[in-house]
């Protein structure tokens, strides 16, 4: 057996032993995503710092646990706060909650994020669905000697977000009066946010927002056949982000705020699936 599936064996059993089971669903809530998990029939909750093998979350405001429930009569996984490339890991080890997921099951991840747009229709506050992405990270987490037993060593990128996810994500907006755009995610290191000039490179590259995560867990997913639908909040619109510049503060707060919108559309893709 691979060290990787030793130490993702290890993490599995340790979570069955404390009340975690198999799931269709794994969700990643990024900041303001909280609604999600309350209407979640809890049946586990289990802090990060006590599974065997995961990284430990240091951001504040992402809490780091994960939790095993119900929505919608489908068995759910909840990554409540998620691990970033700029907090020091490598990403081989920011996707390893991931693994896990597959491992128990998981068929379909959610992801969401909050990012800066950089299409300058966007508006802070808008519901971005991803159609695409660009990674700009200095690595990629399918790096070093490929895993088998989780994919294979060149995996397609042609179909990331999957395209039967994206229109039914289109149709629950449209169905409960939610307006959302589409775009193209561009992820960067961080943890400084952009200067101008790299705002406006994010755009000539084609990127319509751009932000700090998500890429990685996205690059996983697929290479597991994980079927993967994304959203970004678009926190600070572009051109305040070029004058003034975006504050922490105030992703936070408009992702708190856009972050309801997201969580009832999240939850009707859910019942529709
Ligand atoms: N840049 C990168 N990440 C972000 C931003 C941004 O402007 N806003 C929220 N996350």
């Amino acid at each position: 057996m691979s060290e990787l599936l030793d130490k993702v064996t290890e993490s599995v059993n340790y979570l069955r032993g404390n009340g975690a089971f198999d799931v269709e669903i794994g969700m990643i809530l990024g900041s303001g995503l909280g609604r999600v998990a309350e209407v979640v029939n809890t049946k586990a909750e289990i802090p990060y710092s006590k599974i065997p093998h995961f990284p430990v979350s240091t951001v504040e405001g992402h809490e780091g646990k994960l939790v095993f429930g119900e929505l919608s009569g489908k068995k759910v996984a909840i990554m409540k706060g998620r691990f970033h490339y700029y907090e020091g890991y490598p990403l081989s080890e920011v996707v390893y909650p991931l693994r896990v997921l597959y491992k128990l099951g998981m068929k379909i991840l959610i992801v969401t994020n909050a990012a800066g747009g950089t299409n300058p229709y966007f508006e802070a506050g808008d519901i971005m669905l991803i159609l695409d992405h660009i990674n700009l990270l200095p690595d990629n987490p399918l790096r070093g000697r490929n895993e088998e037993e989780f994919g294979p060593r060149f995996p397609s990128m042609a179909k990331a977000y999957d395209p039967d996810l994206i229109n039914l994500a289109r149709r629950c907006a449209e169905e409960s009066g939610i307006h959302i755009k589409e775009g193209v995610y561009v992820a960067l290191q961080g943890p400084s946010l952009e200067t101008p000039a790299e705002y406006n490179f994010v755009r000539l590259i084609g990127g319509d927002a751009v932000g700090m995560s998500t890429v990685p867990e996205v690059i996983a997913a697929v290479h597991m056949g994980v079927r993967v639908v994304g959203f970004s909040i678009i926190t600070n619109a572009l051109r305040k982000s070029q004058t003034e510049g975006a504050t922490h503060e105030e992703v936070v707060e408009i992702a708190n705020v856009a972050g309801a919108r997201l969580s009832s559309l999240i939850l009707k893709i859910i019942e529709k699936l």
